[in-house]
């Protein structure tokens, strides 16, 4: 085995027995598998460097599986047998290793990106009622499929019995509260126009761009992958418009689709961190530019230190938690104010601002 190949079979054998062990034993079980089979890892050798990664190639044989497109692999997975599973991977990527080459190539790893809500509804409608805005127009950066957009369209319940959203909504989210501190009781004004903006967003209406989404999750999570179905539908339902683009280049058309009688909202949630400094400081001056003719507001949820000008409240950077950035803009200047704290993607959320 090339120098190449045994490096290859060393990072799907740690995504294995450390990744995936905790959250996927199908995973688990297909990856060491991988690791093990010369065949497989010259066929992941034909994938381009960039893209061997454990969680494309896997997204990809999962991907042929959603599709029909492998059934051996399909009936492995549905039987939760990891043997099988591990032999019908190993078949599968040696006999349709142009497709998963196409599949990598074309693809990038989708994070799971639901469950956002609970954090970025009551910093909405926070900034709202600090703007005395009547509606909103949400523009949401680094947006992949929007899911943050449904954000007044989702339930939430908090572990205090607060609750926000639409409670008869499909999609129900819920949030433990760190703290005594409640979150702001009102909820968001009406929205009037959804946006995302995203240099690869991910179209919920396209059958394939959907597809690859459920396929970056793990075969054996019927209760995540049915989470996102309902995320994916209430999207669907009324889609946002996506913009394609750098950020830095697309901002300004963002802003200038919210009517000029709504407050543009601009929402970041782990996003930034894509970006080089140079970006982010580029991206913080065109939030300022667009502040010189409107009131704008920028709700961010990022690793500690990652949001240019957002206060990181003595926290360690990298220290696995985010804080939640609020801006209002008054006068065209842009002054960050740190809201609250979340944990675990906001499954726990300490609001800490005063409103
Ligand atoms: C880690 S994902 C975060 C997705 C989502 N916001 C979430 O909460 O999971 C980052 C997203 O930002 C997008 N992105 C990265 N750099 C970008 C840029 N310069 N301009 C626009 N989008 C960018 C990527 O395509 C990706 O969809």
């Amino acid at each position: 085995m090339s120098a190449i190949g045994r490096g290859v079979a060393e990072v799907y054998r740690r995504f294995g027995e450390v990744d995936a062990a905790g959250t996927s034993p199908l995973h688990k079980r297909v990856a060491v598998a991988l690791s093990e089979s010369d065949a497989a890892l010259q066929a992941i050798e034909a994938v381009p460097a960039r893209k061997r990664h454990p969680t494309i190639i896997l997204a990809a044989l999962h991907d042929l599986v959603l599709a029909g497109r492998a059934p051996a692999l399909a009936a492995a997975y549905e039987a939760a047998d990891g043997d099988a599973a591990a032999r019908a991977a190993i078949d599968t990527l040696v006999q349709m290793t142009e497709s998963v080459v196409a599949i990598a190539v074309r693809r990038r790893a989708r994070p799971n990106e639901t469950g956002r809500c609970a954090v970025l509804h009551p910093a909405i409608a926070e900034a709202a009622r600090r703007a005395g805005a009547n509606a909103v127009g949400l523009i949401d950066v680094g947006c992949s499929a929007g899911l943050n957009l449904n954000v007044d369209r989702v339930g939430i319940t908090y572990s205090n019995g607060q609750s926000l959203g639409d409670p008869s909504s499909a999609v129900q989210q819920s949030s433990s509260l760190v703290g005594e501190r409640p979150i702001p009781a009102r909820g968001m004004p009406e929205v009037v126009a959804r946006i995302g903006v995203d240099r690869d967003p991910i179209d919920v209406t396209n059958e394939d761009d959907a597809r690859w989404l459920r396929a970056c999750l793990p075969p054996d999570q019927p209760e995540r992958a049915a989470r996102l179905r309902a995320e994916m539908a209430l999207a669907a339902t009324d889609p946002p418009l996506l913009l394609r683009g750098d950020v830095v280049e697309v901002l300004p058309d963002a802003f200038a689709r919210v009517p000029a009688s709504a407050l543009p909202v601009v929402t970041t949630t782990w996003a930034l961190s894509q970006l080089a400094l140079e970006s982010r400081l580029r991206f913080l001056r065109r939030l300022e530019e667009a502040a010189a003719h409107r009131v704008v507001a920028w709700v961010s949820v990022e690793g500690v230190g990652v949001a240019p000008e957002v206060p990181t409240l003595g926290d360690r950077r990298a220290s696995g938690h985010s804080i939640i950035g609020l801006a209002v803009s008054e006068e065209s200047a842009l002054c960050a104010e740190a809201v609250g704290r979340c944990w675990s993607r906001g499954r726990f959320l300490a609001w800490l601002a005063d409103s």
